[in-house]
């Protein structure tokens, strides 16, 4: 048996992360909340580590909004840097011999000013937002201490198990009170259905890669228009609602690009599908909890 430690119990991807390994019977997953595991005390982190004794660490604990991290700099300095680093060195002081993987994001690449270049991993990078920043000193930093840890640097995810919005509640949402949505003609990214970061994250952590960053989400189907017009589509015909007119096209005043390249995650093969085709997979696996998320935002749902 393998014990695998999952921080940021309660959050939206550890959960989902934590539910999928524990479908292993070879796997004990271990998902501390934050009041059991307050990763930026290294005290906390001693103790826990002494009486639990991880082979592996899946670090996704963390304070993840872009607008929480610009208003209370202090707390999420501490939480998204020095908690990695608390976990990384108590890795290492207890002779931990898994792998350790943790959580970055593809806000570090926020500085690419183009609309169709991908970013790679050797990219040189300069974040213009504090929690890029911190995604990507926290990566430095860990590295340093644990060469072999990797950093997977997510873009944002979805499915429709209850909890916060995410683009696809948003579109779905959108379709059903016939309100349209704005997409940018010059950015690209993707979206990535977290059921699929939950499965290629366990096949990771089992993995022998190399330690660094990796790229870890979908490639981007098109720009952000087309791929809102492809999944409303799909939404259309799921829904049997009218989409016509629903993703509306704006230009921001500067292009950009989130969009990850794929060539370092393909040759450890992993991959992942692109945003409209993770969302049909989504449709698919979650049928049951499009209506009951429809009834908990706004009475019933269609038929
Ligand atoms: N969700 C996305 O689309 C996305 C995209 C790219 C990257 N990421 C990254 O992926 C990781 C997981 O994201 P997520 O969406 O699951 O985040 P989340 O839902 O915000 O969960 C973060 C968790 O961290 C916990 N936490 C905060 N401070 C802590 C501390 N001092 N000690 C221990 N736990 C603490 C929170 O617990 P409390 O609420 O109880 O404080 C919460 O359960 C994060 O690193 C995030 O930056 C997420």
């Amino acid at each position: 048996m393998k014990k695998i430690l999952i921080t940021g119990g309660s959050g939206f991807l550890a959960k989902r992360v934590g539910d999928y390994i524990a479908e292993d019977p070879g796997m004990i997953v271990l998902l501390p909340t934050h009041s059991e595991l307050d990763i930026t005390s290294k005290d906390s982190c001693r103790k826990w580590f002494e009486d639990n004794m991880p082979d592996m660490v899946i670090h996704l604990a963390a304070i993840s909004d872009i607008t929480e991290c610009e208003k209370n700099e202090g707390l999420s300095r501490s939480v998204n840097i020095q908690g990695p680093l608390n976990l990384a060195d108590c890795f290492r002081e207890f002779g931990c011999t898994g792998r350790f993987i943790y959580a970055s994001s593809d806000q570090v690449y926020t500085a690419n000013r183009t609309a169709d270049r991908l970013n790679k991993e050797t990219d040189t990078l300069a974040p213009v937002n504090l929690y890029g920043r911190e995604k990507l000193e926290a990566e430095e930093r860990v590295s340093s201490v644990l060469p072999e840890s990797i950093a997977v640097r997510m873009d944002w995810m979805f499915d429709l198990r209850p909890g916060k919005m995410n683009y696809l509640k948003n579109l779905i949402l959108s379709v059903k009170e016939q309100i349209p949505t704005k997409h940018a003609l010059n950015e690209l990214r993707a979206e990535t259905y977290a059921y699929e970061v939950a499965v290629n994250m366990k096949t990771l952590v089992l993995s022998d890669a190399s330690g660094g960053a990796y790229n870890f989400g979908g490639p981007a189907y098109g720009n952000s228009y087309d791929t809102a017009k492809a999944v409303y589509e799909l939404l259309g015909e799921y829904m049997k609602m009218p989409v016509g007119d629903l993703a509306v096209p704006v230009r921001y005043e500067s292009a950009r690009s989130l969009a990850m390249d794929q060539s370092k995650l393909n040759s450890i093969g992993i991959s992942f599908r692109n945003t409209v085709d993770s969302v049909r997979c989504c449709l698919e696996r979650e049928a049951g909890d499009v209506h009951s998320f429809l009834r908990e935002n706004g009475g019933a749902a269609w038929t």
